[in-house]
C-alpha cells in the first residue's frame, strides 16, 4: 500500500509552481485554497501560513462549527459551514479551488464507530472526489505515522518505503492505512490531481487540543476542560512510574510549514514522514511535566499493551492502547531532501512550547 506516486506535478491551474524560497518557476501564481477542518490542530499551524502567503489569494475553509475566521486575522478565509458527509456542500465550496488541504477527522474515537467511519473514510473519499471535480491540481491528505501499524516488524527510522499495513486493532490506524490505499486508487483514476500524504508523528504545540472531543456529546465541554487543565506542567514533582518507550512529536507550526511546501507543490507529490528531531523517551516526557520518572522496562509494558488492546468489548477511544505496543519512529529524510522541509522544533522543544502555551 503506498500513495499517490510517480507524477510531477503541473501547477495549479496550469501554471508552475514556484516553491518558498522562489525558487523553480517564477510566474506568478495566484492559488484559491480548501482547507477542510481549519480549526483544528494542524490548521492553527497552516492557516496564518496561508493567510501571510502572497501566492495564496483566498482561503475557503469549511468546519461544522461557526467561527469567524477574520476574528483569528484569517481575512483571506471564506468560511463555509459544512460537513465532508455532505457531498454536495463541498461540490459548493470546491468551486474554483486549486488546492484541498483535507485536514477534517475524527481522532479520539469518542463520537461512535458509524460516525467516526463515516467522517474519516467515506468523508475523506468525498473531499477527494468533490476536489477531483472542481478541477483542483494538489491533494494534501493528513496521514499519520499510525498507518504504518503498531507492528513488531517495524525497524526504528521507517523511511516512506516500508509498507503502510493495519493496525491490529485501532479504528484510526485502520482507517489511516485504508485510506492511503483508497486514495491512491483514486488518484490513479484522476492523474490531473496530484496527491501528497503527510505522516505526521504525535502533534503538539499551543493548540494541541484543537477540534478534538475527548468525552462523548453533552460531556465534550468538560473533556476539553479537563484535558486543558491536565495538560500543564506539575505544580509540584510526584513520582511517576513510567514504561521505557520511544516517542516522537512535532510542533503545529512545523507541521504548518509541511503542509505548505504540499501546497505549494515544493516538492513531488508521495508520502512524507514529518516528526521533530531527536526521539524522546516516555521518561523525557515525564521530566517535561515536571514529574519525578521511575522508570520500568518497555517490554512487559508493550506486551500488556498488545494484550488489553485485543480484550473484546473495549471501546473505540481505549483502542489506543494498541500504540503503546510498538511505538512506531520514522526516518524524515525524504520530507528534508524532497520538500525542502526544515522543523523549527526538536520533539522535546514542540512538547516544551504544548506546556509553555507559546508558538
Ligand atoms: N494532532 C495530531 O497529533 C495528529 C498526528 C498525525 C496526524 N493527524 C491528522 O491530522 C489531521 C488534522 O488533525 P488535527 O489534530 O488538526 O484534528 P482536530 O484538532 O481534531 O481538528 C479537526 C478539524 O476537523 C473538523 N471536522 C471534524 N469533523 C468534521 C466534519 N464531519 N466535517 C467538516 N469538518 C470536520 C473540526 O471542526 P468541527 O468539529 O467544527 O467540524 C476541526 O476543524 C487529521 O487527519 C489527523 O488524523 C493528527
Amino acid at each position: 500500500m503506498s500513495p499517490g506516486r510517480g507524477k510531477q506535478m503541473a501547477g495549479p491551474r496550469g501554471l508552475a509552481a514556484e516553491d518558498e524560497q522562489g525558487a523553480g518557476d517564477h510566474r506568478p501564481t495566484e492559488l484559491t485554497v480548501a482547507v477542510t477542518g481549519p480549526t483544528g490542530t494542524f490548521g492553527s499551524g497552516l492557516v496564518p501560513l496561508l493567510q501571510a502567503d502572497d501566492r495564496v489569494t483566498r482561503v475557503v475553509g469549511i468546519a461544522r462549527r461557526p467561527f469567524d475566521p477574520a476574528e483569528r486575522g484569517w481575512t483571506k478565509m471564506d468560511y463555509r459551514r459544512g460537513d465532508v458527509r455532505d457531498p454536495d456542500s463541498l461540490r459548493e465550496a470546491f468551486d474554483g479551488v486549486d488546492v484541498v488541504v483535507h485536514l477534517a477527522f475524527l481522532i479520539t474515537g469518542t463520537a461512535g464507530r458509524e460516525a467516526t467511519r463515516a467522517i474519516n473514510v467515506e468523508g475523506t473519499l468525498n473531499v477527494f472526489r468533490a476536489a477531483a471535480a472542481a478541477g483542483a491540481s494538489r491533494f494534501v491528505h493528513a496521514s499519520s505515522v499510525a498507518a504504518y501499524g503498531f507492528h513488531r516488524d517495524n525497524p526504528v527510522g521507517m523511511t516512506e518505503d516500508w509498507p503502510v499495513r493495519p493496525a491490529a486493532r485501532l479504528f484510526y490506524a485502520q482507517e489511516k492505512a485504508e485510506l492511503e490505499q483508497r486514495l491512491a486508487e483514486e488518484a490513479s483514476a484522476h492523474p490531473d490531481l496530484a496527491l501528497f500524504l503527510l505522516r505526521p508523528s504525535l502533534v503538539v504545540g499551543p493548540h494541541s487540543l484543537g477540534g478534538k472531543d475527548l468525552l462523548p456529546g453533552r460531556l465534550a465541554p468538560l473533556g476539553r476542560l479537563l484535558a486543558d487543565a491536565a495538560n500543564r506542567r506539575l505544580p509540584v514533582p510526584l513520582p511517576v512510574v513510567v514504561a521505557d518507550l520511544p516517542l516522537q512529536a512535532v510542533h503545529e507550526d512545523d507541521v504548518g510549514q509541511a503542509l505548505m511546501r504540499c501546497v505549494l507543490g515544493s516538492g513531488p507529490p508521495g508520502a512524507y514522514n514529518i516528526a521533530g528531531d531527536g526521539v524522546l523517551s516516555t521518561a523525557d516526557v515525564a521530566r517535561e511535566y515536571g514529574a519525578i520518572p521511575l522508570p520500568v522496562p518497555g517490554g512487559p509494558a508493550r506486551l500488556t499493551a498488545r494484550a488489553v488492546s485485543r480484550l473484546p468489548f473495549l471501546p473505540a477511544a481505549a483502542e489506543w492502547v494498541e500504540a503503546a505496543s510498538h511505538p512506531a519512529i520514522m526516518d524524515t529524510t525524504k520530507a528534508k531532501e524532497q520538500l525542502g522541509w526544515r522543523p523549527r522544533y526538536s520533539g522535546r522543544e514542540a512538547l516544551r512550547s504544548m506546556l509553555d502555551r507559546t508558538g
